[in-house]
């Protein structure tokens, strides 16, 4: 199933996409290069004991699998609000913003391992989820305990000195108990397991999004980069959190849709969202237009003709276009919060993190 494809039609459009390339693949090689310094730099500080040696060598595999291979968007993200918030900044906060970033890569690859277990799924980044590697299975639990726990190992080696330590320290525990508990909403939609749309309302959803995703997607990495500009007024926090939750919302609907009609090659993961029976913006606007004989029967079954029918359905129902329609819409919407909502904050920090998923494929 495809969508119905969309060109880059206008002259400005391409000049903007070309510009948006060059400026980042260089800041990309950047913050990549920051990667096995500190996988290394954890193998040799900490765990340096010699009876933990092979402990060590699963956990650089753990992380060497787990860790690098997405799209980075959130860890870039940090590296780059901090370069639009601050002034000339000097190489060493550079390389800290990047370190900073890496985190967050931690955390996205901490979650995503959870909720692969979770969420029964095959492939992630194009490769077997970590939980169905021969030899890993549920020690997938401990590894992401693992991963979860570096972070605090990363911010103690380079930032414990640093004034703004336990606003890192503290935003990182609040994000993952926000996230932990969207991930419970998601996961608790059809409390009794069966075919109910009880709760499949927009505003559910919103709710699910809002802290399952857009929290530590989109308010953690621009908020940690405000923390190291020294940033810290409740108000302009506040602010930035409206646009950046509105952002997230965006972004989880592109992953639901994504999730039923992208291709697997692009996105390196292939679609549950129907077979889980989740609460997917998809299942929501399709219930809002469907009639009784419509909403019967294939959904939340791990049956793929079934599946089929579903995605028939949403096809039918002419999902794609309203999907269209929506990504549009946000965009605009988008940009008038961050006209109205960014005050002292550079406007160019929001409209980047914006350009760099709007429309995306994967
Ligand atoms: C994919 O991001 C991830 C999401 C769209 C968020 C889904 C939510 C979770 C995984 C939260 C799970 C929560 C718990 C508590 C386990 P992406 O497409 O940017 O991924 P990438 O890093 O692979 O590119
Ligand atoms: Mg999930």
């Amino acid at each position: 199933y495809h969508a119905p494809g969309r060109l880059l039609t206008t002259t400005g459009d391409q000049r903007h996409s070309i510009e948006r390339k060059t400026s980042s693949s260089r800041d990309q090689a950047y913050f990549d290069q920051i990667f096995p310094e500190l996988v290394n730099g954890l193998l040799t500080n900490g765990l340096h004991y010699a009876e933990l040696q092979e402990a060590n060598q699963w956990f650089k595999k753990v992380c060497e699998y787990n860790v690098p291979c997405g799209k980075k968007i959130r860890g870039l993200t940090v590296q780059h609000s901090y370069k639009c918030l601050v002034n000339k900044p000097n190489q060493d906060n550079l390389h800290l913003a990047g370190i900073l970033g890496w985190c967050v890569e931690w955390f996205q690859s901490f979650l995503l391992v959870a909720d692969d277990i979770m969420d029964n799924s095959i492939t992630r980044r194009g490769k077997s989820c970590w939980y169905r590697r021969e030899g890993v299975g549920l020690k997938a639990i401990n590894d992401l305990l693992y991963l979860e726990n570096t972070i605090y190992v990363i911010l103690k080696k380079y930032f414990s000195t640093k004034p703004y330590y336990v606003d890192l320290m503290e935003l990182f525990h609040e994000t993952a108990l926000q996230t932990i508990t969207g991930q419970c909403l998601d996961l608790n939609t059809t409390p009794s397991g069966r075919l109910d749309f009880t709760y499949f309302t927009l505003d559910r959803y919103h709710t699910i999004v809002k802290w399952k995703t857009a929290y530590y997607s989109f308010c953690l990495p621009v908020a940690l980069a405000m923390y190291m500009a020294e940033i810290t007024d409740t108000k302009t926090h506040g602010n930035a959190r409206e646009i950046l939750l509105r952002m997230g919302t965006y972004f989880q609907v592109q992953d639901d849709y994504l999730d039923c009609f992208s291709d697997p090659e692009l996105t390196g993961k292939i679609g549950t969202d129907i077979e889980d029976n989740k609460c997917s913006w998809l299942v929501v606007q399709a219930l809002a237009k469907c009639n009784d004989e419509q909403r019967k029967d294939n959904y939340g079954q791990n049956d793929s003709a079934k599946v089929s029918k579903v995605k028939d359905l949403y096809i039918e129902l002419g999902l794609p276009d309203l999907y269209q329609q929506y990504e549009d819409e946000s965009y605009k919407q988008l940009m008038e919060l961050i006209d109205k909502l960014s005050g002292s904050l550079p406007k160019e920090m929001f409209v980047a993190y914006m350009n760099r998923i709007f429309r995306r494929q994967r």
